[in-house]
């Protein structure tokens, strides 16, 4: 399964990503990990990241085309893909169908999770997420059973740079200029699924494996 998980910053894309390649057993390719990454090793790329990152601003289409195009082409996405916050521009999603043609593969589909703008900003500035295992928290809606502790490895828990109200409301403008222009690109396609992002966790999933259910079988 080819799928492309979509949403404004807060949505809710990491936290469904991390059941769904669970569940199905495929890479989860999120363009966010891969900067973080690279400035973590302190390489060029991710030198190039933080200086858009810091700011909320999206990097480059030309820098995140190209490790997209990198990642889709190893082995273990032969067996189907889950793009998290790739593409986020219409010229993304326009290099995205163009390399998907070249390894003869296509998106089945586009799950845009959907969330009142208004409420991202507490779901951002209140995420805490595991510094061993990348498993993701929120102080209020999601919050570990000790304080500060990965649940799941009992690893530490961290709150993201790019998660103080300042940079998250950069974000927030930056991306929902972006998001219309490309509902319409994959709405036109035919691959766009909307899913009501405001409900509880498990229900979003139980309605993304509902969806999925036919690409499963
Ligand atoms: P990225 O890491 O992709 O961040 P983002 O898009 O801003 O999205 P987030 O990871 O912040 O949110 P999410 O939707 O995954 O929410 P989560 O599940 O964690 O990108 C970071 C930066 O990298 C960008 O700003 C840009 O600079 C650069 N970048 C990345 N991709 C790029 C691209 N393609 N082009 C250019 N630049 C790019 O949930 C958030 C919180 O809410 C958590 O605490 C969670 O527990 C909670 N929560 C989740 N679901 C629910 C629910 N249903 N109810 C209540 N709480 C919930």
């Amino acid at each position: 399964m080819n799928l492309v998980l979509m949403g404004l910053p807060g949505a809710g894309k990491g936290t469904q990503a991390e059941k769904v390649v669970e569940e199905y057993g495929i890479p989860h390719i999120s363009t966010g990990d891969m900067f973080r990454a690279a400035m973590k090793e302190g390489t060029e790329l991710g030198l190039k990241a933080k200086s858009f990152m810091d700011k909320g601003e999206l990097v480059p289409d030309e820098v995140t085309i190209g490790i997209v195009r990198e990642r889709l082409s190893k082995d273990d996405c032969k067996k189907g893909f889950l793009l998290d916050g790739f593409p986020r521009t219409v010229p993304q999603a326009e290099a995205l169908e163009n390399i998907l043609a070249d390894l003869e593969r296509k998106i089945d589909y586009v799950i845009n999770i959907d969330v009142d703008k208004n409420i991202l900003m507490e779901r951002l500035t209140g995420r805490r997420i595991c510094k061993s295992c990348g498993a993701t928290y929120h102080l209020i809606f999601n919050p570990p059973a000790q304080e500060g502790v990965c649940d799941r490895c009992g690893g530490d828990l961290y709150q993201r740079a790019d998660d103080n109200a300042e940079t998250v409301q950069n974000r927030l403008e930056v991306n929902i200029k972006q998001a219309q222009p490309l509902l319409d690109f994959y709405e036109e396609k035919g691959y766009l699924r909307t899913l009501d992002g405001q409900r509880d966790i498990s229900v979003v999933f139980a309605e993304i494996k509902q969806l999925l259910r036919g690409l499963a079988e």
